[in-house]
């Protein structure tokens, strides 16, 4: 038999493998509460214009009120001859209601009723995705603070370069996921505008009211033009290229995790919760969950290309190919909460290991710009003289196997005449770290500062 919803004009319906190809409901049951939502704005706004009748338009709210239920509880049966979510409500609604039912798709279409679930689905996404990072970064500013004065190697090439401080290179990605947060609200912004009431592609002859369903759906204004309600996908696009930035983000932070974890480094410990063992290796504590964060990034990347893929050469206005953005867009935002989750609960168990990492500081002749800047200082040599003395005393330490403050005055002079005992000073650690006072610099004054300010902007 032919479709119910559509079949006015066939005869026969439609082939086993048509019906595989073109059913969504598998995957866009995921609208339902949005689907049900954007129906029960659509009916209010059908009764408020007298398209609809008020006692009609109440039937029909009441009546999707107990699709939901049925839903939410699992008692709802959906069909894939239905072929999506839109059509397995409707048909289930004119099930509990009657005749009714069949006046709700007035000045509708499917086309501006999935871009609207579709958006209003996003948007709970880019909410919940903020507090995700909202709660990684207090995570990471409460290591941050507990560790604003200790030192740690920080790197550059994966080399030691110098000294930095534990608290600053945790802010560092309190910076990051802020950007983050910062790019979802930029496409939450843009992505809160109504595409309903565009119906097909060209608008409607009812007197509808857009702003009404706009106001009810919580969105700022309807969208502007029937065309591009229809046909856009920016707001998903938009939404997935701000979860790839952030999943990219994760993957570093991830990778730092990793190497710190190991025993070569010893860095950090992370804790039973979030570590895993070996099934042949007794002694192991493995970090998956750092490296599965690590790996997500390409089922994200992934979604991102793939979307762009599809809606890349679309005529205007809406084709079935965008039903193909859906589970691309799931996939992509479960994996993002998934990770944002456990990397927030990896960074908030994790412990340091301050010993480790005051140890690994002084290591790899980290403070040989402090001395290069010493001999500018104190000695009025021009940079790139001081650069070649210290890069001289640096081959000494290394020939003698020491570190740079275990070379001795006598050592020292042979450099250059004019360095004094004084120079031991700037070779340790902490006043290499305590000097870098310039603004976003390490000195664990100005991370303190920055904890402050992250603490008044987190709440
Ligand atoms: N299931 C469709 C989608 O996800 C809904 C819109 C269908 N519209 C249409 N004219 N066939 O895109």
């Amino acid at each position: 038999t032919s479709n119910a919803m559509w079949g006015g004009r066939f005869a026969a319906g439609p082939d086993a493998v048509m019906e595989a190809i073109n059913a969504s409901v598998s995957f866009d049951r995921r609208l339902a509460a949005q689907d049900i939502a954007g129906s029960r704005a659509h009916a209010a706004m059908l009764a408020a214009t007298g398209i609809l009748s008020h006692s009609d338009a109440e039937a029909i709210r009441e009546g999707l009120l107990t699709v939901l239920s049925e839903i939410e509880g699992g008692r709802f049966e959906f069909s894939p001859a239905l072929e999506d979510i839109h059509m397995n409500v409707e048909a289930r609604l004119k099930e509990i209601v009657g005749e009714a039912a069949g006046r709700l798709h007035t000045a509708r279409s499917r086309n501006d009723q999935v871009a609207t679930d579709f958006r209003l689905w996003v948007r709970d996404q880019i909410d919940a995705a903020d507090a995700g990072l909202a709660a990684l970064q207090r995570a990471l500013l409460a290591q941050a603070e507990a560790g604003a004065d200790w030192v740690m190697p920080g790197f550059t090439h994966l080399q030691t370069a110098q000294p930095v401080t534990w608290g600053h290179h945790m802010l560092a990605y309190v910076e990051m996921f802020g950007r983050d947060r910062g790019r979802l609200a930029d496409a939450r912004r843009r992505l809160n505008e109504c595409p309903l009431g565009a119906a097909a592609l060209a608008g409607t002859g009812f007197p509808i009211d857009r702003e009404m369903t706009a106001r009810e759906l919580g969105f700022d204004r309807p969208m502007a033009n029937s065309l591009d309600a229809v046909s856009d996908r920016d707001f998903a696009l938009e939404f997935l290229s701000a979860a790839s930035i952030c999943a990219m983000h994760l993957s570093r932070l991830s990778e730092e995790l990793v190497i710190w974890a190991s025993a070569q480094f010893r860095f950090v410990r992370l804790s039973d919760r979030f570590s895993t063992g070996s099934s042949i290796m007794p002694q192991k504590r493995n970090p998956d969950a750092a490296e599965l964060i690590r790996a997500k990034i390409g089922r994200i990347l992934g979604a991102t290309v793939a979307l762009f893929t599809v809606m890349k050469g679309l005529p205007l206005a809406y084709s079935k190919d965008m039903q193909e953005d859906k589970e691309q867009v799931f996939d992509a935002a479960d994996s993002l909460m998934l990770s944002l989750a456990a990397m927030e609960g990896m960074v908030r168990d994790m412990d340091a290991n301050r010993t480790a990492l005051e140890a690994a500081a002084g290591h790899g002749f980290s403070t040989a710009t402090d001395l290069a800047d010493w001999l500018v200082r104190e000695l009025g040599l021009p940079f790139r003289e001081a650069h070649h003395v210290t890069g001289r005393l640096v081959a000494a330490a290394e020939a003698r196997g020491c570190d740079l403050p275990d070379l001795s005055l006598a050592e020292m002079q042979a450099a250059h005449p004019g360095i004094t005992e004084a120079v031991f000073e700037v070779l340790g650690v902490h006043n290499s770290v305590a000097s870098r006072k310039s603004y976003g610099g390490t000195a664990p004054d100005r991370v303190r500062e920055q904890v402050a300010a992250w603490k008044e902007r987190l709440g």
